[in-house]
């Protein structure tokens, strides 16, 4: 159970429940079918996997995000971590791009996105830190590389990314999606430490790793100068390559670039 009131979530229709038992699965299907929604929903809602998001490891082997994504957030065992896998799929998640014409601007971008953050988290700290005290932060690391972005989701039933149809009435292959009008203007990250800790707690550690991802010494830079712990400096830097190197964009959080 959500710690405070949520928004309605909007059914997305990707047909699966990250995290959920088979028995919930189960629960909500036969809830879907009793209540005519199913048959709407087929009808209605384009067919999409989000098994076919997959990203590749430097060895070149190929993975599924969203696996990856809900095994180390099942991993950490928090408490409240599977309704909130359940929570943000039903809001939109999986199939969320990740920006608007920058890096991964495609659906189910913000997923591969946050899974090459954790990946990419988990081997600067296994470098960096040595197998043991990389051990201490494993959980923080998958918490925050994974909802580090959460917020681009959107909240209040409204996605931060919307159509961007041009004045001819196509959907723009250049920029294919805008920050969503009617969305408050607050910065992701901020968003995305607000969704999380609707269901699960989060460390201080956790917190400030996110809400400074996007750069270090941004809005925050006189709060943080100087005392910058392992973690908020691992998730910074994964987020950085992942975005501007292994994306081939920018991740900086400002409005007219997203
Ligand atoms: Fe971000
Ligand atoms: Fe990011």
């Amino acid at each position: 159970m959500p710690k405070k009131t949520v928004p309605t979530p909007k059914d997305t229709g990707t047909g699966t429940i990250v995290g959920a038992t088979p028995e919930e699965l189960k629960q909500f299907e036969a809830e879907e079918a009793g209540n005519g929604k199913k048959e709407t929903k087929e009808e209605k809602v384009e067919k999409w996997d989000p098994q076919t998001v997959t990203t590749t490891l430097s060895n070149g082997t190929t993975i599924k995000c969203v696996d990856v994504f809900r095994d180390a957030l099942l991993d950490t065992k928090r408490e409240g971590i599977k309704d909130l896998l359940q929570y943000i799929q039903e809001i939109g998640f999986l199939e969320a791009p990740c920006s608007g014409g920058n890096h991964l601007c495609k659906k189910g971008g913000l997923l591969e996105h946050s899974v090459n953050v954790f990946l990419n988290a988990e081997r600067i700290g296994l470098a960096l830190l040595g197998e043991k005290a990389y051990e201490e932060i494993r959980d923080s690391i998958a918490i925050a590389a994974l909802l580090h972005d959460l917020g681009k989701v959107g909240d209040y039933g409204k996605q931060m990314y919307v159509d961007n149809v041009l004045k001819s009435g196509k959907v723009s292959e250049a920029k294919p999606f805008k920050r969503n009008p009617d969305l408050s203007a607050v910065p992701h990250a901020i968003r995305s430490v607000k969704l999380a800790t609707l269901f699960v707690d989060l460390t201080e550690d956790e917190e400030w790793a996110i809400l400074c991802h996007d750069g270090l010494y941004d809005y925050m830079k006189y709060d943080l100068k100087g005392k910058e712990t392992p973690l908020q400096m691992i998730i910074h830097w994964a987020d950085m390559w992942a975005s501007h190197v292994q994306e081939g964009g920018s991740d900086d959080g400002k409005a007219g670039e997203e």
